[in-house]
């Protein structure tokens, strides 16, 4: 593969040339046609990282391959996110969280590391990283480093040692088993990407575990050397640069000491449970990861930039869900800044079941607790494919309830863009290993991995050259198009969020979810009540100073009655 070759930024004077340095213009490399959507907007201060930058802003998801290639060889890299700091500084994003960029085989994508130190040589040096880092705090943007503590690749020099024998020095950072008599794995347990999450080991004469792909072994957090590695690895990124840490599979890292079987699924466990046959009773959730995070609090805490901790938690009980935040005392909890609510995006987009879930949300977790909500990431298909059916008329309603949330709301990149699922890519071409089928009825995460669409160059703007994954159609989108495009989903986006920083009760004031028609979600915040109209016919609500909505004619009016149409919504201030 492409990506193992050695670095090329390193010798190529060429590459080089095209990193924005602070102060240089913004703009993508001369000669760029995605330059024109990029220059640097005179209006902005460069402004240091605002307190709070994550609890009141908006944060973002880069998906790095997928963002901006500026070598060309058609994986997007650190300079490509750099370059395009000005973009999501227009947009009014706070912070961004790029899925990882450290080294590794891609097994899995980036979620495979093997040097948790090192960045990977298709994204660029660490060097690179540095300068983003810095280039990122100018513009007032915070930068999560994605960190993957359950698993290393197979290639890790852990993992080779480990396999060396059993009384190999890094034996013990692995899950390592005996058969059971008639030589079957030790216990029940499935991977979350299907089949048994045991492998034998023929050398050895041992299974060792993996929860995703064989080629990534589960690290022991049993093993003290473990966590005292994973805390260099924090001070590492923290001494580069970074403002925190979005944590992988962060309820899962520790396992059941005894390795005991998970019990079997019930016909009334949720669909994800089911697919896999058996509650992860004893594989995830373990009480022990909250020492873990309790200790990985203490350390962040202790540095004068207080980086954050952002879990990807993917439990679908609320109460579990909470007690990721710790215990508050006297200051703003103990374990995570911020855990991820996947509940959110698992419900249908219909009113009903989404008040539940908010409703829920708000009546268990602790008021210390900052909930994080997003409604695509790159591990499934994007909102507008999965909730809208592509449906464009549909796009501004889930933004605007997105926004309206109490807590902290994460795009993923292209979300701002109304931008669906890419079209399937043919198996044999399938880059993500859930492609193959491997557990059936979880689809290939490639469709929502497509390089992001800048302009109506050769493959959207997004590389000169060969991209990695088909890039989307820009005459059906793309950013220079909603940029010059006053009643765009990009400009309806960018004026929610300064309508959410200009009035903080948007993400700040408890919410009431009041029932004023059926089949409308209303969020009534202080003063301001979102309404989007999910019914599907016209309705009528009460009238007030409508400050923002999806049918921008409206903005600014004051109508004594609002009328929305289907999929419509607005902000409306009260009278
Ligand atoms: C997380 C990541 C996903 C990855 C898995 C294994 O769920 O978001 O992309 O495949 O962990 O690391």
């Amino acid at each position: 593969m492409s990506h193992l070759r050695p670095p090329t930024r390193e010798t190529d004077p060429a590459a080089t040339a095209t990193r924005v340095r602070p102060g240089a213009s913004a703009a993508a490399p001369a000669g760029d046609p995605a330059a024109r959507t990029t220059a640097p907007d005179p209006a902005w201060a460069p402004e240091a990282l605002r307190p709070g930058w994550w609890r009141d802003g908006v944060l973002y998801q880069v998906y790095p391959r997928s963002f901006l290639d500026t070598d060309g060889d058609g994986h997007g890299d650190l300079p490509g996110v750099a370059a395009r700091l000005p973009y999501l500084r227009r947009l009014g994003v706070s912070g961004i969280w790029m899925t990882p960029i450290t080294a590794s085989p891609d097994a899995d994508w980036g979620y495979d590391v093997s040097d948790y130190l090192a960045v990977h040589p298709d994204f660029g040096t660490s060097e690179d990283a540095r300068e983003l880092f810095a280039q990122a705090h100018e513009q007032g943007v915070g930068v999560l480093h994605d960190v993957v503590p359950n698993h290393t690749s197979d290639r890790h020099p852990w993992f080779v040692d480990a396999c060396s024998s059993r009384d190999a020095r890094f034996r013990d950072f692995y899950v390592w088993a005996d058969a059971r008599p008639d030589g079957s794995p030790p216990n029940n347990w499935v991977s979350m990407f299907g089949g048994p999450a045991w492998r034998w080991h023929a050398p050895t004469g041992q299974y060792y575990l993996h929860n995703f792909t064989p080629r990534q072994p589960d690290l022991n957090w049993w093993d003290p050397r473990v966590r005292r590695a994973f805390r260099t690895i924090l001070r590492h990124w923290t001494g580069l640069g970074v403002d925190g840490f979005r944590i992988d599979v962060c309820q899962a890292i520790v396992k059941d000491r005894e390795l005991r079987d998970n019990p079997p699924a019930t016909a009334e466990d949720r669909t994800n449970v089911r697919l896999r046959g058996q509650r992860p009773v004893y594989s995830m959730n373990r009480p022990e990861v909250h020492d873990v995070l309790r200790d990985w609090r203490a350390l962040v805490d202790r540095h004068p930039r207080r980086p954050i901790l952002l879990g990807e938690t993917n439990t679908h009980d609320l109460q579990a869900l909470s007690r990721y935040y710790g215990a508050a005392g006297a200051g703003p909890g103990s374990e995570l800044h911020m855990a991820f609510n996947f509940r959110f995006m698992g419900q249908p987009y219909e009113a009903g079941p989404l008040r539940s879930i908010v409703a829920e949300t708000e009546r268990v977790l602790p008021a210390h607790a900052q909930p994080v909500w997003t409604l695509s990431n790159h591990d499934g298909s994007r909102y507008v494919t999965r909730w809208l059916g592509g449906d464009q008329r549909r796009v501004r309603g889930a933004l605007l309830l997105l926004m309206s949330l109490r807590g902290t709301a994460m795009l993923y990149y292209g979300d701002e863009l109304g931008l669906g699922d890419a079209p399937p890519v043919p198996l044999a071409d399938a880059r993500d290993p859930l492609a193959h089928g491997g557990l059936p009825g979880k689809d290939s995460r490639d469709p929502c991995r497509a390089p992001m669409p800048w302009d109506d160059a050769p493959h959207a703007g997004f590389t000169t050259g060969t991209p990695w994954l088909p890039a989307h159609d820009p005459r059906v989108t793309s950013v220079a198009a909603q940029e010059r495009d006053p009643d765009s989903h990009l400009r309806f986006t960018t004026d929610l969020i300064a309508l959410r920083r200009a009035r903080p009760e948007l993400h700040r004031a408890p919410m009431e979810l009041p029932v004023l028609a059926d089949g409308v979600l209303t969020l009534r915040r202080g003063p301001l009540d979102c309404h989007v109209n999910l019914s599907g016919t016209d309705v009528r609500l009460p009238g007030g100073h409508v400050l923002l909505a999806t049918d921008r004619a409206d903005d600014g009016t004051t109508p004594d009655a609002l009328r929305l149409a289907p999929w419509q919504g607005a902000v409306v201030e009260r009278r």
